[in-house]
């Protein structure tokens, strides 16, 4: 996964996703990351990269020339690199159909789409990503109709800009592509993935503060401590996130009659104990009586 992030500020992206899991995988070139400073591309002498809105208004917008200037210099950049990598292709066709991809461009702005889990997922799959941080007021509206294939935002407020919402995209989206995470599983398994909530984890020690791990969780039946996982994670995301719970119910119908079949057996399973159990008295109790 190659991240290239047009920004004017390239330090606050680099310092960002420079530590923890994202800078180990920059580090180890499962990702890369390209902060591009817009500024370096403006062709003003004093280079200002911003201007007053046509037709009045507050604030200054950022304008179209740098911003487009920057995004081609990064195209460029990833055609000169698929190049590269096709001279060792043999497959013409592919190569050809490789040179033509044109990266998904993501800006970030209140008014885009909401964030989620499954977008994570589905821009994991793509090689290259190029987000659009923007600044002041916004953007001239004529290079976002030129460039732009995704509006995405990351939550019903205003920021004063787009990087920390690129960062929150870019972690959320390395988490998703293979090798970043240690253990594959992890990032799959986890909350919102299959829309539920993760259920309670515990270390060492078995008992703190006078709160002791759950006894199943010390069991070593893993089928007893997947289903009690299962279970906590019902629970919380029903009481946490109930459009979340409902999500999963109706894409889940089976988990519910399988549970319903088993509840049942275990209700006939103790009637018929207590029905042995009857008899038995009532045998012990005849038996009793003859001897009289
Ligand atoms: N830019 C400013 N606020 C934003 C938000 N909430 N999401 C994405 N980009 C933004």
């Amino acid at each position: 996964m190659n991240f290239h992030v047009l920004t004017l500020f390239p330090d606050m992206i680099i310092q960002g996703l420079n530590t923890s899991i994202t800078g180990r995988s920059i580090e180890n070139g499962t990702i890369s990351l390209n902060a591009v400073n817009i500024r370096d591309y403006t062709l003003n002498k004093h280079k200002k990269v911003d201007d007053y809105p046509y037709g009045g208004g507050a604030g200054m917008l950022m304008q179209a020339q740098p911003v487009y200037d920057a995004y081609r210099a990064v195209t460029q950049e990833i055609a000169t690199r698929k190049q590269k990598e096709c001279v060792h292709g043999t497959d013409v066709q592919h190569t050809t159909q490789m040179l033509q991809v044109k990266p998904r461009v993501i800006y970030l702005t209140p008014q885009g789409q909401v964030f989620k889990q499954s977008m994570a997922k589905e821009l994991a799959l793509e090689e290259d990503l190029i987000f659009l941080c923007g600044h002041y007021e916004g953007v001239d509206e004529r290079v976002l109709e030129e460039i732009v294939t995704d509006y995405i935002s990351i939550g019903d407020y205003v920021l004063t800009g787009g990087e920390l919402p690129a960062m929150v995209l870019m972690d959320a989206i390395s988490r998703m592509v293979p090798g970043v995470l240690g253990n594959q599983e992890s990032g799959d398994s986890e909350s919102h993935s299959n829309y539920l909530l993760e259920y309670p984890q515990y270390s060492r020690p078995e008992e703190w503060m006078g709160k002791k791990v759950p006894e199943v969780l010390l069991s070593g039946d893993h089928a007893k401590v997947d289903e009690w996982r299962l279970e906590q994670s019902l629970q919380r995301t029903k009481e946490l996130r109930p459009d979340l719970y409902e999500k999963w119910a109706s894409e889940n119908e089976e988990y519910f009659i399988k549970k319903a079949k088993k509840e049942e057996r275990k209700r006939r399973n103790e009637l018929r104990k207590q029905k042995r159990l009857k008899d038995a008295v009532k045998i012990a109790q005849e038996t009793k009586n003859t001897e009289k």
